[in-house]
């Protein structure tokens, strides 16, 4: 069988982002496990402007160059790692933008969240985007990392997480790859 793909998307688009540390702390973690092929998926590359396609994604008529090369990206992988930080009590407008361009290239496939922010490890915007995930048909697995800008990076922003958090991914990750097995079944059947 074919080794799954799993994109850990970076959902900051932000100059001088702190996703940039976390992804790179996350790829780093990565590198230990053969289960799949993980990929950077940073939607900085892929500058989709606001939604300007004329139908709605579930139709799957795509206009744009820029759609049909976000679709052709996101539907080549089996599962998601988002990394999202917080703003405003959700996720950054560019991730919202970015999963509402798709519709079933998201679908019967499995997510796991790594969150951060400010004061709260960017816990309402991970459960801002489970609600979201839940309408796209993805399927979101429980354990999460939520990191704490105050806690998790020094003084100077570098990222110095403490050794549990590296468990608390990789039993994320357990359940991901578990997930995505058996998702990837599912499809094969539905299609
Ligand atoms: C527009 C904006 C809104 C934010 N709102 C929140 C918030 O509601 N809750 C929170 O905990 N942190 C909030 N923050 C802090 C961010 O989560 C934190 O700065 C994080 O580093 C941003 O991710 P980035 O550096 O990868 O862009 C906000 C930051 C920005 C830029």
């Amino acid at each position: 069988m074919e080794r799954m793909k799993i994109a850990v998307v970076m959902g900051s688009t932000r100059p001088g982002r702190l996703a940039d540390a976390v992804a790179g702390w996350l790829m780093e973690q990565l590198t230990r496990r053969e289960d799949a092929e993980y990929e950077i998926v940073d939607l900085a590359d892929h500058a989709l402007p606001l939604l300007d396609e004329p139908m709605p994604a579930i139709m799957g008529e795509y206009r744009n160059p820029h759609t049909r090369a976000w679709s052709e990206r996101v539907a080549g992988f089996d599962a998601f790692v988002f990394v999202t930080p917080e703003y405003n009590r959700s996720i950054p407008a560019a991730l919202k933008n970015a999963l509402d361009y798709l519709y079933a290239e998201w679908g019967d496939k499995a997510a796991g969240i790594v969150s951060y922010g400010a004061d709260a490890g960017g816990a309402r915007a991970a459960e801002h985007l489970r609600q979201i995930l839940g309408e796209l048909r993805v399927a979101d697995v429980r354990s999460t990392v939520a990191f704490n800008k105050y806690v998790d990076f020094d003084a100077e922003h570098r990222f110095a997480p403490a050794p549990y958090r590296s468990d608390e991914l990789h039993l994320m990750l357990d359940q991901l790859v578990s997930w995505a097995a058996a998702l990837r079944a599912t499809r094969a059947v539905a299609r």
